[in-house]
Parts: C-alpha cells; sequence; structure tokens
C-alpha cells in the first residue's frame, strides 16, 4: 500500500485559476521524494493538500489508504499528529521553552504521552545533548535547525514533509541537513517529501515532482 497517493488533485486559491495543472503524486514507503519548482509553482499549497492542511478543489490525497476528504478537518488533524512530522521553512521553535520542552510539547501535542527518554536519546543522536537544557535564543542556527528536526521526529511519524529545508543555507549546510534529514528519517523509518526550489538536493531523493512555474 502507499504511504501517499494524490490522483489529479489540483489547487486554487481564487476562482480564476489553478495553482498546478491536475497531477498524480504516488509515495510507497521509504521512496524519498522531492517537490522541486520555482517560487510561486504551488509547493507549499501542494504539502498542504499532502497533509490534509487544506482540500483539493479537485482530485483526491489518501494517506495510506484513507481519503482525507472523507475525513472531518478534527480526524485530519488527529491524523497528521499522529503519523506525520513538518519541519517547516521558520523553525516555529517555543521561546520561552528550553529545547527538551519543546520536543516534549510537540509530542503531546501529536498525542502521545511525553517521553522525556526518547526526547533526550534523540537530541544525543543529533549532537544536541548538551544542549537539552539550553533556550532557543542561545542556539546557532543549525543547532536550531536539528531541534526542529527532533522535534518533527519525536512522535515517530511515518511521513516527513519539509518545506524548503535547505534554500537558505550554504553549500556545505545544505548537504549535511539533507544528509541528516535524510538519515534520521531511514533511522526511523520514516519517508520524506520535501519541497523546495533547491536544485542542489535533487541527487539526493529516489523521486523528483518538478512543478512548472506559472508564466
Ligand atoms: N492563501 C493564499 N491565498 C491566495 N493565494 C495564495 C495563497 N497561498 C499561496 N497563494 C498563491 O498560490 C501560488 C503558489 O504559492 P505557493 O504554494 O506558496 O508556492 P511556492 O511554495 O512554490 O513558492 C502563488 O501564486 C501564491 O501567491
Ligand atoms: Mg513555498
Amino acid at each position: 500500500m502507499p504511504l501517499l497517493a494524490a490522483s489529479r488533485i489540483g489547487a486554487r486559491h481564487d476562482a480564476q485559476d489553478w495553482v498546478f495543472p491536475p497531477l498524480d503524486l504516488v509515495v510507497e514507503p521509504g521512496q524519498n521524494t522531492l517537490i522541486l519548482g520555482p517560487s510561486g509553482s504551488g509547493k507549499t499549497t501542494l504539502l498542504n493538500l499532502l497533509a490534509g492542511l487544506a482540500l483539493p478543489a479537485q482530485g483526491e490525497v489518501r494517506f495510506r489508504d484513507q481519503s482525507l476528504a472523507a475525513l472531518d478537518e478534527s480526524a485530519r488533524d488527529r491524523l497528521r499528529g499522529r503519523h506525520m512530522g513538518f519541519v517547516l521553512q521558520r523553525l516555529h521553535l517555543i521561546a520561552s521553552l528550553n529545547v527538551v520542552d519543546n520536543i516534549l510539547l510537540a509530542q503531546r501535542l501529536a498525542g502521545s504521552a511525553p517521553d522525556p527518554a526518547r526526547a533526550r536519546a534523540l537530541l544525543a543522536r543529533l549532537g544536541l545533548g548538551v544542549h537539552a537544557e539550553r533556550m532557543p535564543a542561545q542556539l546557532s542556527q543549525g543547532e536550531a535547525q536539528r531541534v526542529a528536526l527532533a522535534r518533527a521526529l519525536v512522535h515517530r511519524p511515518s511521513l516527513i514533509l519539509a518545506d524548503e529545508p535547505t534554500s537558505a543555507l550554504d553549500d556545505a549546510n545544505c548537504a549535511a541537513v539533507i544528509s541528516l534529514l535524510l538519515e534520521q528519517a531511514a533511522a526511523e523509518g520514516a519517508t520524506l517529501v520535501a519541497a523546495t526550489h533547491d536544485a542542489r538536493i535533487k541527487a539526493h531523493f529516489s523521486q523528483v515532482l518538478s512543478l512548472p512555474g506559472r508564466a
């Protein structure tokens, strides 16, 4: 069974225009997938549809053979919380919580029991063990990014959705972040679907979906 299957989905934000033409996307478990396209081509919109944060104007998205549109909003929220992890363009760490509490909060929001041992083990694996008690403002950009990755993984999601995870990074950090994302996804048995305009990371993915720019 595919992890994710989108068939003939199209999106529009207003009455006139399709954001992208109707498209198909099948993601098998372990098939890390890149959605590649210029700014404005609809990558973030597509990720939102795959996560059930919005419903397509046409077509259907199925997650583990469950139609997202057949669920009501709260059921979609629960499914997303339980099975999906997000790495967003901005990191959205809670400034008033230390690193480990940020991770535990994410776990709680996903509906799992907070598991400090799991949170600390994940932080240690990401080289952040000594930073567990620090506040987000005391982290470098790279450290904060790894905390955001730990937060996305802590509840053992089967799908990780990453929006522009590397576009603000220089070549060395870009390579490090994408390797880390793929390594950690594999270590957790999760599949990565990333969206970017950053063609540098294309070679790391077994499937690439290109969105055309809009004229
Ligand atoms: N909430 C929204 N309301 C109206 N238009 C939107 C909204 N979000 C995005 N758009 C438009 O949809 C198109 C695709 O946006 P987006 O999915 O953010 O592209 P990308 O992530 O590839 O840069 C753009 O033209 C953008 O202006
Ligand atoms: Mg975007």
